[in-house]
């Protein structure tokens, strides 16, 4: 895990187009509400991290595909606006993917992706490699196909990178990849998903044995930290009001890996990571809720006063 001569964060993932419905509660199947608001905002797990990475100050290069539509020139535009390095995002026939979230009254969000463009990154070029080769961070997720995901952690770890993994969606994660990740970072549900066991305990010591390094957010009540098997701490979150959790996570793990990629340690990470999330649940929309920098240092400052 020797970052020496490497330098910011890479991103491997999705950018999808979100439509974004607001309403009182999740409709039950076979109903029809009416939305109190609809809007289309920037989005997809692996924008959505870019962009966290990016505003936490870290220089950020995002490897996707969009479309060549309207929603791929709008998301292209949010790369540009957000200082992202754009140069390895390709532009395929497919529809820039698109992601349809309904958000109750209490910012609770149900989401489905069409994955559209996002699915046709099947493969690394040359450029892609010698990126992930001299990243000091990669970051991904499970909204690329699997095997691109296997082949991206395999080039960066191979040549020493930190390999960080969001397993959302949550999937079976094959052992190849596991042995290729410095960090895990899943939420309850992805855990218990993963890890085999509708007890979190449990599911929680599962993963920890597979991986070095853990992190399993657990939204208002922070994260707990797992390394070499065991926990080692607990990070609280800050009380505030939620209006829409959409890109929470995301904000945690673009957040974490801007932190890691400047060298900080596992637990300090965390804490500005959770901070990035506490701020980013204020907000509507997953992209227009992370935070700048500034917010985060200002948040943790008001913390350590107190
Ligand atoms: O994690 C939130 C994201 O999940 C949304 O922005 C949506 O696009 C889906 O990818």
């Amino acid at each position: 895990m020797s970052n020496e001569g490497r330098a910011g964060v890479t991103i491997v993932g999705s950018a999808n187009m979100d439509i974004v419905f607001t309403v009182e509660r999740i409709p039950q199947p076979g109903e029809t509400l009416l939305a109190e608001s609809a809007a289309h905002f920037p989005g997809g797990k692996g924008l959505n991290q870019a962009v966290a990475a990016a505003r936490a100050g870290a220089a950020t290069r995002f490897i996707g595909a969009l479309g060549r539509d309207e929603n791929g020139a709008s998301l292209a535009a949010t790369m540009v606006a957000t200082r992202i390095a754009d140069d390895l995002v390709r532009r395929m026939p497919e529809p820039t993917g698109q992601a349809f979230i309904v958000v109750d009254g209490s910012g609770e969000n149900t989401i489905i992706v069409a994955s559209g463009a996002n699915a046709t990154v099947t493969n690394l070029g040359p450029a892609d490699r010698d990126a992930l080769r001299s990243t000091a961070v990669l970051l991904m997720q499970l909204e690329l196909p699997l095997g691109l995901v296997r082949s991206a952690a395999a080039e960066a770890h191979g040549a020493g990178g930190v390999v960080v993994l969001n397993a959302a969606p949550a999937q079976a994660l094959p052992r190849e990849l596991l042995a290729d990740l410095d960090y895990l970072i899943v939420n309850e549900h992805e855990a218990c998903l993963i890890g085999g066991s509708q007890d979190l305990e449990a599911a929680s010591a599962t993963l920890a044995s597979l991986v070095g390094r853990l992190v399993v957010t657990l939204g208002a009540a922070g994260s707990v930290l797992f390394a070499d098997g065991v926990e080692i701490g607990r990070i609280a979150a800050p009380r505030v009001t939620p209006v829409d959790t959409t890109g929470a996570g995301d904000t945690f793990c673009g957040a974490f890996s801007a932190a890691i990629a400047e060298g900080r340690d596992f637990a300090d990470a965390a804490r500005f990571a959770t901070a990035a999330a506490a701020l980013s649940v204020q907000v509507v929309g997953a992209v227009p809720s992370v935070p700048e920098r500034s917010a985060i240092d200002a948040v943790l400052d008001a913390r350590s006063a107190g």
